[in-house]
């Protein structure tokens, strides 16, 4: 379904909006009672992204301990030219896409070429990609724009197939994905690539423990904030009565499976009632919700998780300390 965008009044922004939101209602319900009867409870960090959740996360990027999006900018501020012209691109299509703040340094490097032409943002959190949108229509006078409202966990069939496309998955959100299911998307992707398009993909690289749990669990509490506002979402969108204050935020990292996990934590014993699935879901002091993996990667892993899915590196670059890696991947 295309029609274009109210907020925008413009018509270079369409919106194909792949669920709806009953669609959505009921998913997060399935999620969430699965998430919560299984042996170990945990919810999708998909459902962070409410309006209040995007916003978090924006303030997360600025905090001092927080060095992926600043490592990734400065990968980005070197080599978003070398990757563009790499390609040839017309087109960014972009996963995962947030407010698309690092996208401007793509967007700049097409304009520069001279062959901008189309951005497809695919993002669940409809609020900050249409945000984002409107904001870009009006920076770049030749761009169309189609949002597109979907989960990237799907196989979806991209926009702006037929023209010279980087299909860019930034910010290390593959971390976010299992081993298992970061192979699966990666087949989706050499799938939905076209010959001569490019895969662009930021990757968190293993380091030391102590940096890794300082980026998750920042001093001023955002960190904090941002895992706690999932309980609200859960509040309002499936009338449940969790009560945030007697949760806390967790992370620590898994040095065996390079992973940091993030939780949280019930610290009474306590029953939780979640109207919408007539459940009552019980916790002992000190049980605790996971809410999300973040996997760091090694160029070996990163090769080889890309390889598995049928890519191949083009470019590797990293940040000057080594903390961050940008792939530009290709189909074999
Ligand atoms: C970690 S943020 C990264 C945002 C931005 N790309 C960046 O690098 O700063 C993850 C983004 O992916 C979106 N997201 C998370 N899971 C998703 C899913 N399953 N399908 C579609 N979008 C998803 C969130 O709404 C959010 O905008």
């Amino acid at each position: 379904m295309e029609r274009p965008s109210a907020a925008a009044a413009d018509d270079r922004v369409v919106v194909r909006n792949v669920l709806g939101p009953r669609d959505r209602h009921a998913e997060l319900a399935r999620d969430v009672r699965d998430g919560l009867t299984g042996p170990v409870k945990e919810i999708p960090p998909k459902y962070f992204y409410d309006a209040r959740g995007s916003d978090l996360f924006e303030r997360i990027t600025a905090q001092p301990e927080y060095y992926p999006t600043r490592a990734e900018t400065e990968i980005l501020e070197l080599h978003a030219a070398d990757f563009v012209s790499d390609v040839g691109a017309h087109v960014l299509v972009e996963y995962g896409s947030g407010s698309s703040t690092k996208t401007r340094l793509l967007l700049d490097a097409m304009h520069a070429q001279g062959t901008l032409e189309g951005y497809a943002p695919v993002d669940v959190s409809e609020d900050a990609v249409h945000a984002a949108a409107d904001l870009l229509v009006s920076e770049y006078p030749e761009l169309q724009v189609v949002i597109v409202v979907a989960d990237f966990d799907a196989p979806l069939d991209l926009s702006f197939a037929g023209r010279p496309r980087l299909i860019a998955f930034l910010g290390s959100t593959i971390g976010n994905f299992t081993p298992e299911a970061a192979r699966r998307f990666m087949v989706c992707v050499a799938e939905e690539l076209e010959p001569g398009d490019g895969f662009l993909i930021g990757f968190d690289l293993v380091k030391d423990a102590r940096e890794l749990e300082a980026a998750y669990d920042d001093a001023a509490g955002v960190t904090a904030a941002f895992n706690l506002n999932l309980l609200s979402v859960l509040n309002r969108e499936l009338h449940a009565d969790f009560d945030e204050r007697t949760f806390r935020h967790r992370a620590f990292y898994d040095a065996g499976r390079a992973r940091i996990e993030m939780h949280l934590v019930s610290e009474i014993a306590q029953s939780v009632r979640i109207a919408d699935l007539d459940l009552e879901v019980r916790f002992e002091a000190g049980e605790s919700i996971r809410t999300e993996l973040s996997h760091k990667y090694t160029p070996e892993s990163a090769r080889g998780l890309l390889e598995a899915g049928g890519l191949r590196i083009r470019r590797w670059e990293t940040d000057g300390s080594a903390r961050f890696a940008v792939a530009l991947a290709e189909r074999r």
